[in-house]
């Protein structure tokens, strides 16, 4: 049985079978911007759905929002996003190709996360005189010193390019939750949400990351999926690892990720308001190892203390049974989506040889997605184009696609398009034979066992109902 081993291997397989397309490629591409094809999408959507479910549909805790991509510029100068918002950068003057100066330093054994930029320059230095660096792609040791690069995206909008002065640059969001903060007044007014709750959003998110050669790991458009979780001081601790275990949890029960690949990581530097940051990582053999994809952090009372002094608005909360009125702390989750789709995909493929009956050793590629998420559950293949086939294929695809997501396929040998399928992790392919023309029964074959078993037409909805537990 063999995985994944190299980014473009997954790249080139993710292409090739429409999972994930490089953006623009007809006029050369435009980096780190990809495209979602058939599949990609449908898995995409069905991640969201299972963390959707998990966090807002499953909790009487959590509520939803859905908030402009586009905002207050105000709200990035209270975050302070305006004033340090920024990554590390670092070029070669040689092949002219750009790094962070803090990952440069990871690969001589220096952890310079967060580090300010002098003390960057100075380890560079360091190396420097020491002649010990190289650059990693052409081995140059022409390098630069290590500047400040804000990772904001402008836009002009409301107002002509033209003409627009510094004061009229309105933002991307550079994540998600910041309107999460901005309606803190709304979910008490209208809902008259009591804490501690959550809320919960998924969207489009923006940075101008300086590298991003990690296919979909790191673009400079992703969405995410955050959730804040508005408390009272003395409830953080006991709640941090409440949360803690159902984030953890949920990747094993929902993605069914193998536990061995998964890990915390706790942060040694924090952000000045904040207490404890973790964050989990997943083993990504085609990176090279462990990488963060979701943090749970606690946030103190920042945010809100934050958008209170800029917005001039009281940001507090008055618990009746008290009598206390205070600003609530917040606890987020926030995890990147299309780094789930890559977590997944990785997790899941599988190549696994077979002996076939004439004794050869066949290939066969399956993606062991939990049946969940796959972006076809099941795919509807007549044995031949022959008229009378086809309209029975479509008439079993009519009783079930209401419910499931189908694909008709009536293109290429049997066993070739039973590949084709396990190849996208569909997990049951329903054939309509001859004999289904007399019986009504159909096969229906397991992607994983490849077992097959007959079943009657007007079983079908039922037979799946139980094995999607619906
Ligand atoms: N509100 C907190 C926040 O945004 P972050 O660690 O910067 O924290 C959270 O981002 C998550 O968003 C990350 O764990 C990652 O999964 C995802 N993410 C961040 N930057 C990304 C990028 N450039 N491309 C894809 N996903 C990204």
């Amino acid at each position: 049985m063999k995985k994944l081993e190299s980014l473009d291997q997954l790249k080139s397989w993710a292409k090739e079978n429409a999972f994930v397309y490089s953006s623009s490629e007809i006029y050369g591409g435009f980096a780190a911007v990809y495209d979602y094809g058939h599949y990609g999408i449908l898995l995409k959507n069905n991640i969201q759905a299972a963390w959707w479910k998990s966090m807002v549909q499953m909790r009487n805790d959590v509520i939803g929002l859905d908030a402009g991509i586009f905002m207050h510029p105000t709200t990035w100068k209270a975050s302070g996003h305006l004033d340090s918002f920024d990554d590390p950068q670092i070029d070669c003057r040689n092949c002219k190709n750009r790094f962070r100066a803090d990952h440069l330093l990871e690969n001589y054994g220096i952890n310079a996360d967060k580090w300010p930029i002098i003390q960057i320059n100075e380890e560079l230095s360091k190396l420097k005189e020491e002649k010990k660096l190289n650059c990693p792609v052409c081995g140059s040791r022409d390098l630069t010193n290590a500047k400040q690069f804000s990772l904001m995206v402008k836009t002009n909008m409301g107002s002509p390019t033209n003409e627009l002065r510094d004061e009229d640059v309105v933002y991307l969001r550079p994540e998600t939750c910041g309107a999460i903060y901005l309606n803190f007044k709304n979910y008490i007014d209208t809902l008259r949400a009591k804490l501690p709750f959550g809320v919960a959003q998924v969207g489009k998110a923006f940075r101008n990351e300086i590298v991003a050669r990690q296919f979909i790991f790191r673009t400079r458009e992703f969405e995410q999926m955050e959730m804040q979780y508005f408390l009272h001081p003395n409830d953080m601790e006991s709640k941090f690892e409440e949360w803690k275990s159902y984030r953890w949890n949920w990747y094993l029960k929902e993605l069914g990720i193998r536990e061995e690949n998964l890990r915390w990581h706790k942060h040694e530097k924090l952000a000045h308001y904040a207490k404890d940051a973790y964050d989990i990582e997943y083993n990504f053999k085609t990176l090279g190892g462990f990488k963060e994809i979701e943090g749970v952090h606690q946030r103190g009372n920042w945010d809100l203390t934050r958008h209170s002094e800029f917005s001039g608005q009281k940001l507090d909360y008055f618990d009746q049974n008290t009598g206390e009125r205070f600003i609530p702390h917040i606890m987020e989750t926030s995890v990147g989506l299309n780094r789930l789709v890559m977590l997944v995909l990785e997790e899941a493929w599988t190549e696994e040889e077979l002996t076939n009956s004439k004794g050869q050793i066949d290939k066969r590629i399956i993606l062991k997605l939990k049946k969940e998420l796959a972006p076809i559950k099941v795919a509807i293949l007549p044995l031949s184009k022959k008229i009378e086939l086809q309209a029975k294929a479509i008439e079993v695809q009519l009783s079930i696609r209401g419910k499931y997501m189908t694909q008709y396929d009536d293109t290429a040998s049997i066993g070739k398009r039973y590949r084709r399928q396990d190849e996208i992790g569909t997990p049951y392919c329903v054939t309509i034979d001859f004999d289904t023309l007399n019986d009504d029964m159909v096969t229906i074959r397991e992607r994983d066992t490849m077992k097959q078993e007959r079943i009657r037409i007007d079983m079908l909805e039922v037979y799946l109902d139980d094995q999607f537990k619906i």
